[in-house]
């Protein structure tokens, strides 16, 4: 059985997916054993509570420099000693000694077909209004390990999309998290928890 640890701060269509993945049994051999936040109102939190699933909220307001709140995280998170941890739409950068620690054990979603509209500054509606101001015909998603850097770590999955004559910023990322993030990182998480099985 794979531990996993998802790490939210939005709204959690991501988290949902793979609750549901879990259950429909599209996602092996996995559990979630906590949902962690930086957010006390992330709705994410609300949808752990639906399902029953532990939840905590670590949030930099609570401490008095990044360093501290990356080391209370970083505590929180080894008290659950996961396999692999899920940032599913976490906004928070991910300390050194917390990649080194869970080297190649940390996945993430990007909202974009990386390297397209990636890196510092590229998250959420942001990456969809770039790719429209550049006028891609195709855009997508990539569930990737994370390493030291920002979304350049190895890439495990991708997923196009096709852009719309009409597309807002909102109309594509709702297509993009529909057809692409909500179905790559369930089964980026199933491939992983496959390749413990062996
Ligand atoms: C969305 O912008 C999504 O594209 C990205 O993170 C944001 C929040 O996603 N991955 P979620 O609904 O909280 O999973």
């Amino acid at each position: 059985m794979m531990d996993i640890v998802v790490c939210v701060s939005g709204g959690g269509t991501n988290l949902q997916a793979i609750i549901d993945a879990i259950a429909d049994g599209s996602i092996s051999d996995t559990r979630i054993v906590c949902v962690l936040s930086n957010n006390k109102d992330a709705y994410a939190l609300e949808r752990a509570h639906k399902a029953g699933l532990e939840s905590v909220c670590v949030s930099p307001k609570d401490y008095d420099d990044r360093e501290s709140f990356n080391d209370a995280m970083l505590k929180e998170i080894d008290k659950y000693n996961p396999d692999l941890i899920v940032l599913a739409g976490f906004l928070v950068n991910i300390p050194q000694k917390m990649v080194e620690k869970y080297r190649n054990r940390i996945i993430n979603i990007h909202p974009s077909l990386i390297p397209a509209f990636c890196g510092k500054g590229y998250y959420g509606l942001k990456v969809h209004e770039k790719a429209l101001e550049r006028g891609v015909k195709v855009t997508g998603a990539t569930v990737h390990y994370v390493d030291e850097g920002t979304d350049t770590g190895p890439i495990i999955l991708q997923e196009p999309v096709r852009v719309l004559e009409g597309d807002t910023p909102e109309i594509l990322q709702r297509r993009v998290m529909e057809q692409a993030e909500w179905v790559i990182l369930p089964q980026a998480i199933d491939m992983i928890a496959k390749g413990m099985r062996q």
